[in-house]
């Protein structure tokens, strides 16, 4: 069998590598595609050195744009990608312009699509992912559901018939990093941070990005923290940032570059809590056990909220007292699954 997966941004390197890893284990041909819809090297070169994960075997370098210039250039750019290679299977990952394009490419050349991490919805129809999650589990021939939640929603628009529940290989990922042991001593002193007295932040939602008022209002609820926090900042986030004339740094905020993955665990392993808009450190914080406070009207991670790991608030002084909160007691909840998922995976594209 011939598995081809279309990768671009950041969070999808990270799905990518258990699934490289058991491809790899199994003796199966994998083929990875970079759209290069994310190039600076802190956001997709140390993941896949970091991860171990192989260097991909094209590059389209389509680089940034707007929605439409990007997922065209993709689309465009993979027509021939596809027609050399004929895989078996096309893996697309999560919500972003790279897995619309690689999806609606794989279709019209009638090749089986499989969508890793279907079924997720925000029902927020002003979110670009929402748009592209949508399109892409009605484009897809295999819907390979994290959790049965997601299932529910596949269910819900009529593609029961095509969904399989394998688990989070997000997790699949953690375990693996959190077992191999990050130095958080190190990492905390490359921080500056004091250990479990801190927050991990990051922002880089175009929702919280764009428009002054609400950034400022977030930068400036960060900056009356009663604890600091380390704001991980996107290179959107930054570029936003000085086109509103706001300054990052200030009061309890300290901004760094965004870090490596298993630095990134190793943060959030040690912090007192998280405050984020991205849905991969809602979970990375629950599975941690970090209280996470996200600055979004809605979440796909339900779970996360349901189980008391996790709030939604409004930039402002809600969000100042969200993060203060202490941890909710403990829980032995697992509702990303056992870190097995891209097993999962495998054998549903094995068995269809
Ligand atoms: C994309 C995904 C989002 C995901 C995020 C992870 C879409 C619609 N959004 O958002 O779902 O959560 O990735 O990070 O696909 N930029 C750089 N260097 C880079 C990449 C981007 O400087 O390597 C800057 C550019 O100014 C660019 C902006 O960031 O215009 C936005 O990048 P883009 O890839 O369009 O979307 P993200 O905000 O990263």
């Amino acid at each position: 069998m011939k598995i081809l997966s279309v990768v671009g941004a950041r969070p999808q390197f990270v799905k990518l590598a258990p699934i490289a890893g058991e491809c790899a284990g199994r003796g199966v041909e994998h083929v990875i595609v970079h759209t290069g819809q994310h190039y600076d090297p802190m956001l997709s070169d140390v993941f896949f050195s970091d991860l171990g994960i192989p260097d991909p075997d094209v590059h389209l370098g389509v680089g940034s744009g707007s929605h439409g210039v990007q997922t065209g250039a993709i689309l465009g750019a993979l027509d021939e990608v596809l027609a050399t290679h004929r895989p078996d299977w096309v893996l697309v990952y999560g919500d972003t312009n790279s897995t619309l394009a690689g999806a609606l490419s794989a279709v019209k050349q009638q090749l089986r699509v499989a969508h890793l991490e279907a079924g997720l919805r925000s029902f927020n129809r002003r979110m670009p992912e929402e748009h592209n999650r949508v399109l892409t589990d009605h484009a897809a021939d295999l819907l390979l559901a994290p959790t049965r939640v997601a299932a529910d929603h596949l269910a819900t628009e009529g593609l029961a018939g095509r969904t399989v529940v394998v688990g989070d290989v997000m997790i699949d990922v953690l375990h693996r990093v959190r077992d191999a042991m990050v130095d958080t001593g190190r990492v905390l002193a490359d921080l500056g941070m004091p250990a479990g007295g801190f927050s991990v932040a990051t922002i880089h939602r175009a929702e919280n990005t764009d428009d002054p008022t609400r950034l400022g209002a977030i930068i400036t609820a960060l900056q009356q923290m009663d604890h600091p926090v380390v704001l991980l900042a996107h290179p959107r986030l930054r570029a936003k940032a000085a086109e509103h004339g706001l300054d990052l740094d200030g009061g309890a905020l300290v901004a760094r570059d965004p870090l490596p993955y298993p630095q990134l665990v190793g943060a959030v392993s040690q912090a007192r809590g998280v405050i984020t808009d991205s849905g991969g450190l809602q979970k990375e914080a629950f599975a941690l056990r970090a209280p996470c406070t996200t600055v979004r009207t809605e979440t796909e991670w339900v779970e996360t909220v349901e189980l008391g790991w996790n709030v939604l608030v409004e930039p402002g002084p809600g969000l100042r007292e969200a993060a203060s909160r202490p941890a909710p007691g403990p829980t032995d909840a697992t509702p990303y699954g056992d870190g097995r998922a891209a097993a999962a995976v495998l054998d549903a594209l094995l068995a269809h």
